[in-house]
């Protein structure tokens, strides 16, 4: 597995005393997110969202709860960030793959309706019900950016390999999704980003039953997942909204 120890983060390309938003918070790489964030001198505020009262601590941190199935709770928690001021970056950790009802399809004959509609629903429907929040609080005149975790497979050009039909379509609507917030979004605020991410194969409780056939070397620690896709974050510019990268910078194709 591939670990790094922390170092000083630094969203060097944000407004100093930035506001950060980590939805997810409770999450593997979420968590390193947050971590990452509140050691940041340049951010001023880390909010930490997540569905339990689990709490991140930290000077900076401010933890607030949500849940992505229910669209009030997502806008009272976007109501008590903007009370703080303007966000700089939100970066979306939530996701879904398997629970004890639900496994990622291996054949078509394993579709469901209601294990689809779930991930859908979380993958999908809850980071865009975040962007419908939260993007109005962005900062004007300055670099913003909004980043949902995504995922590889989500991309429709490079599926070679089929099987998890609701992972996998339900990262490629959110995929749209983010791509059509991006477009919008950018015509009212010309210096924002919206993009998704891929954080590569990361040792979380959501990749935990399917490691075994991950090669050596390429299983990553949550820490270096959430450090490269802060340093990926930092290198964006306006151009580059819309897009879907790596965690290594590689632009992915949808
Ligand atoms: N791990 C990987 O190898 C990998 C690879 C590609 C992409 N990704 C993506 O990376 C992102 C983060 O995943 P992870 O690996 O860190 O998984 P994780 O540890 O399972 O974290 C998932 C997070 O989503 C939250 N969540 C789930 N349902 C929610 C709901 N209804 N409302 C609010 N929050 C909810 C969880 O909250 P609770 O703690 O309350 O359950 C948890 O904070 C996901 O989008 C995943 O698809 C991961």
């Amino acid at each position: 597995m591939l670990r790094r120890r922390y170092r000083d983060m630094s969203l060097s390309t944000f407004t100093p005393d930035a506001n950060v938003v980590i939805a997810g918070a409770s999450g593997g790489i979420g968590a390193e997110l947050v971590r990452a964030c509140r050691t940041d001198e340049r951010v001023r505020r880390v909010f930490a969202l997540q569905r339990s009262a689990t709490t991140n601590s930290g000077p900076r941190v401010e933890n607030l709860t949500f849940d992505l199935l229910d669209e009030a709770s997502v806008q009272a928690a976007a109501q008590q960030v903007a009370d703080h001021g303007p966000v700089d970056l939100v970066i979306v950790a939530t996701g879904f793959l398997h629970d004890e009802r639900f496994a990622p399809e291996k054949s078509l004959q394993a579709i469901e309706t209601d294990a689809m509609l779930h991930s859908y629903r979380i993958n999908a429907v809850g980071p865009v019900l975040l962007a419908k929040h939260f993007l109005p609080l962005m900062r004007k005149n300055a670099k913003t950016c909004f980043a949902a975790i995504s995922a590889r497979v989500g991309s429709i050009g490079d599926n070679r390999l089929g099987g998890w039909a609701s992972y996998r379509a339900s990262k490629a609507a959110l995929n749209m999704l983010l791509r059509t917030a991006a477009i919008e979004h950018k015509r009212r605020r010309p210096e924002s980003i919206v993009v998704a991410l891929h954080p590569g194969t990361v040792d979380t409780r959501l990749s935990a039953p399917f490691q075994g056939g991950v090669p050596e070397g390429k299983l990553f620690a949550p820490v270096f997942s959430a450090e490269k896709l802060i340093d990926v974050i930092d290198g964006l510019n306006s151009a580059d909204t819309g897009n879907f990268y790596a965690w290594d910078g590689q632009r992915i194709e949808y």
